[in-house]
């Protein structure tokens, strides 16, 4: 007989006790049990926010991956659903791996397969269980109403991969090519048969047929993406308009394994980057090969934007996974029987063509100051508004000519501090970890600001997940900040005199 693994996902699911864990976050979107890695499918439903995610129920005992299901109105309060695709397929049967969503409408909806408004597509692993080889196929789900998912019948759409290529061919994003009416185009992560990364881009105009258009090139980067690492994992586009210049530019978010540049940075064991320019068929025109990381921080990895309903309106809007590969040590696979979780949704813009992210959700305008500003302080002092308090997001802003200030989130013993320093010349955000419950993957590090950001800190903090933005949002830095487990508020650091010149809180739990 073979085995129900829908049943077996939703039996694990009800021996749950990570809600009963203390790290467990409250704003973040967090697995019900196991593992957590990429988000997949995020998709914008008349003001509903569905978030998929790569969901492994059995971890750490059996690797299987799922697709998981959580929507939330608000962006801050999540509501868990069944897992979406079950990894019961003869094709997807080592794991329903990453990829997208497309919502349809009008006349879309009626050529569409099944008529369904929604489409997922994903890459189906298969590893021959003999001699472990892998292939990897590109699958369609549709979905009637987010309620109901139901895998293509003649799926897989893509079987396997083209000449040229390995099997690590996966994680497709698929869109609307604003471009050309009626027609619809698919990015995916390859590795080339010499063994490089490159991404490949497939034309449909039913959703079911795609063709090959080639692989996506970087005609003025001058070569700087032609061996860029080993493998290209979930490579995504994002249109947005550039607030200083007006143009319309498309931002590639792609991580790149194996890369080792050369500046600051690029700590983490795979990275995740970006660079600008405008597609062109399949060329990344006017990309003059610079790039930069996405996130700072120790955890982040395989972001990927909200899909909306042609002519919806909105700010793009992006979510990353608060982890990354082998990290699966953190304390709360003991504590919880969980592991990871994802970013809070960041608002993209593109400003002199780097990418800014700001929590989606603001501060409101009209919360009250917090009684430090424009006190006097010359040592740690407790954030008066966050007492009692372990989730919670704070805006801080301080007198340019401040030497060091920043927040300590924990206890005296078990914390984590976030600061920014001057020299005068620069000024560097450091993150030190090294006195939490969790110091692997990195303990203590320095983010050189780039010049002009502006002394202002925003910090999330969720029990065990903080998300740092620097000045507009010039820096991300996520990371994860398992301090004494009942500890609640935040402290001021104030190495120096300080006055702080603004700032306000919110607090969530
Ligand atoms: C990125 C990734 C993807 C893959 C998925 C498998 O973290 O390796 O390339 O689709 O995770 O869980």
């Amino acid at each position: 007989m073979t085995e129900d693994l829908r049943a077996a996902a939703l039996e694990a699911i009800t021996r749950s006790h990570a809600l009963a864990d203390p790290d467990y976050p409250l704003v973040h979107l967090a697995p019900p049990i196991g593992r957590l890695n990429d988000p997949n499918g995020l998709l914008v439903d008349s003001g509903t926010y569905h978030a998929f995610y790569q969901f492994s129920p059995f971890h750490p005992h059996r690797k299987l991956v799922y697709w998981g299901h959580a929507s939330s109105r608000d962006l801050l309060h999540w509501t868990h659903h069944d897992p979406a695709i079950i990894p019961d397929s003869f094709y997807d049967r080592s794991g329903a791996y990453s990829g997208g969503a497309v919502v349809l409408e009008g006349d879309e909806l009626h050529a569409a397969p099944a008529e369904a408004p929604y489409q997922f597509f994903y890459t189906g692993n298969l590893k021959d269980p003999v001699t472990d080889e892998r292939t990897a196929s590109q699958c369609l789900v549709t979905s009637p109403d987010l309620e109901r998912f139901d895998k293509w019948p003649d799926n897989p759409l893509l079987p396997d991969h083209p000449a040229g290529y390995t099997a690590h061919f996966r994680d497709p994003q698929v869109w609307r090519d604003p471009d050309s009416p009626g027609s619809f185009r698919m990015l995916l992560g390859v590795q080339r048969e010499d063994l490089t990364g490159a991404a490949l881009l497939y034309r449909s105009s039913d959703l079911l047929s795609w063709q090959l258009e080639g692989e996506l090139t970087f005609p003025d980067a001058g070569g700087a993406f032609d061996r860029f690492g080993y493998m290209w994992e979930c490579p995504g586009l994002v249109r947005l308009t550039d607030e200083l210049t007006g143009q319309v530019r498309d931002v590639l978010i792609w991580c790149p394994q194996g890369i080792e540049p050369a500046a600051e940075g690029y700590e983490n064991i795979f990275p995740c980057v970006y660079t600008v320019g405008r597609l062109v068929g399949t060329e990344l025109r006017e990309c003059d090969g610079t790039f930069a990381e996405v996130d700072r921080g120790f955890e982040f990895y395989a972001p990927q934007a909200f899909a909306r309903r042609p002519g919806e309106p909105g700010p793009a809007t992006l979510v990353g996974w608060a982890g990354n590969a082998s990290e699966d040590d953190q304390p709360s696979i003991d504590t919880g029987g969980w592991v990871h979780a994802l970013t809070v949704p960041r608002v993209l813009t593109l400003r002199g063509g780097r990418l800014l992210q700001q929590p989606a959700v603001a501060l409101p305008e009209d919360a009250p100051a917090l009684s430090v500003v424009g006190q006097q302080l010359e040592t740690t002092t407790a954030i008066r508004e966050l007492e009692g308090h372990r989730s919670w997001r704070l805006r801080l802003e301080a007198d340019p000519a401040a030497a060091r200030w920043g927040l300590r989130i924990g206890d005296e013993t078990c914390y984590v501090t976030v600061e920014l320093v001057s020299d005068g010349d620069s000024t560097r955000l450091v993150v030190d970890r090294s006195h939490s419950r969790y110091t692997q993957h990195g303990d203590i590090r320095t983010v050189t600001l780039p010049t002009g950001t502006q002394p202002r800190l925003e910090v999330l903090h969720d029990r065990s997940l903080t998300e740092v933005f620097v000045g507009d949002g010039e820096i991300a830095f996520t990371l994860r900040s398992f301090v004494a487990p009942g500890a609640s508020g935040a402290g001021l650091i104030a190495d120096d005199r300080l006055v702080p010149k603004g700032g306000s809180a919110v607090v969530y739990d």
